[in-house]
């Protein structure tokens, strides 16, 4: 038997639970029209929608069937059975989606749904990388566009990284391509790490392609988590001395150290949740701290709200409903690109394992 719809009312008594201290109820109320109107398409469409941890509070409380970070998303886009999924994230994680599971229709709400580390590499830099070091395996992070995922070997997300480049057992990876990402994993992993010359930006490049390298990677950044810095949380430190510091591992190494605690956002959530009662400062799109404190309401929140992802601030509530209503924005991928780059990607979800959280 199916469930009841949840109507207007239910959905706007939800809202309210979670959010009248954030959202003002006017909007609260506007919100609950338009997901109960998703809801029914929902169910006459036999649609479901996915929704990242960055997506704004309103939205995260009422839409997805599915919450949760990258590495989770993808594995309820690989086995769901309904036709259509929505997904409410960014292009690189629909992609995913349709990579995985490619005779669903996938559509994303807003077609500007980008991330600077996917417009930070080609699928041409990683063919050139692999001519440079031939023989030496390639990871890339879940955070690229299809083209890229078909060129490497495996993929991986913030959750699994480790785990993915620990389960190669090479002397030497190549990773791409945050540059922030693959520092953190090169130091939890013992591996030595450089730059190779034709990497983008960001400072003075190594190109020794000898010596004792372990690990080449890229100079892509995330435009989000590379504002995060040492200073500021030395101040919040002195301001609040008891706070427990979390950041995502797209922030650079010196971030990450000077925290109490580094996740992929899933994990972030649950050590909110594990600690509630606490102060903490998460180091992430500033969204995630309000979506958190539903489940850990005595956590108390220092907030950086002026960071924020600008590309999943592009996905609204109403946009999902205009995006069930027309069938837009669909995303696809050119089969031969689609069937290279499910091997790397069903390759790392043979590995590790987190469960979402519905
Ligand atoms: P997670 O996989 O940890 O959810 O991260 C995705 C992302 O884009 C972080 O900026
Ligand atoms: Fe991309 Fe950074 Fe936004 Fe994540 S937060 S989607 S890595 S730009």
């Amino acid at each position: 038997m199916q469930n009841d719809l949840l109507t207007a009312d239910a959905i706007y008594t939800k809202l309210h639970a979670n959010l009248a201290d954030i959202v003002p109820d006017v909007m609260l109320r506007r919100k609950a029209e338009a997901a109960a109107q998703i809801e029914v398409l929902k169910r006459q469409r036999n649609a479901i929608v996915l929704g990242h941890n960055y997506m704004e509070p309103s939205l995260f409380h009422s839409i997805p069937d599915y919450r949760g970070d990258s590495l989770e998303l993808s594995r309820v886009a690989a086995t769901t059975d309904a036709d259509i999924i929505v997904f409410c994230g960014v292009r690189f994680m629909a992609e995913t989606a349709k990579i995985l599971n490619p005779s669903k229709t996938v559509l994303i709400p807003s077609s500007k749904a980008g991330c600077s580390l996917a417009e930070s590499i080609t699928a041409q830099d990683v063919r050139d990388l692999r001519a440079m070091y031939p023989g030496v395996p390639i990871v890339t992070y879940i955070n690229t566009y299809a083209d890229v995922k078909a060129e490497c070997d495996i993929c991986c997300t913030s959750g699994n990284a480790v785990a993915v480049v620990e389960s190669l057992g090479s002397e030497q990876v190549i990773f791409l391509p945050d540059e922030f990402l693959a520092r953190n994993v090169a130091r939890e992993t013992g591996k030595h790490i450089i730059f190779p010359v034709k990497g983008a930006g960001h400072g003075p490049d190594v190109g020794d392609t000898t010596l004792d390298v372990k690990m080449i990677g890229w100079r892509g950044r995330c435009e989000v988590h590379e504002q995060f810095n040492v200073r500021d949380i030395k101040q919040v430190r002195s301001q609040v001395p008891d706070v427990l510091v979390l950041s995502h591992p797209e922030c650079s190494p010196d971030v990450v150290e000077a925290s109490d605690y580094s996740g992929s956002t899933t994990a972030m959530i649950r050590y909110v949740e594990k600690n509630a009662g606490r102060k903490f400062l998460i180091l992430t799109e500033c969204s995630m701290a309000d979506n958190i404190l539903a489940s850990a309401p005595e956590a108390e929140m220092l907030r950086m709200c002026s960071v924020r992802c600008p590309h999943m601030a592009e996905i609204t509530v109403e946009d999902t409903l205009l995006a069930l209503l027309k069938t837009q924005f669909v995303v696809d991928v050119p089969e031969d690109i689609r069937v290279r780059a499910y091997k790397s990607v069903e390759r790392m979800l043979q590995i590790g394992h987190t469960g979402p959280k519905d």
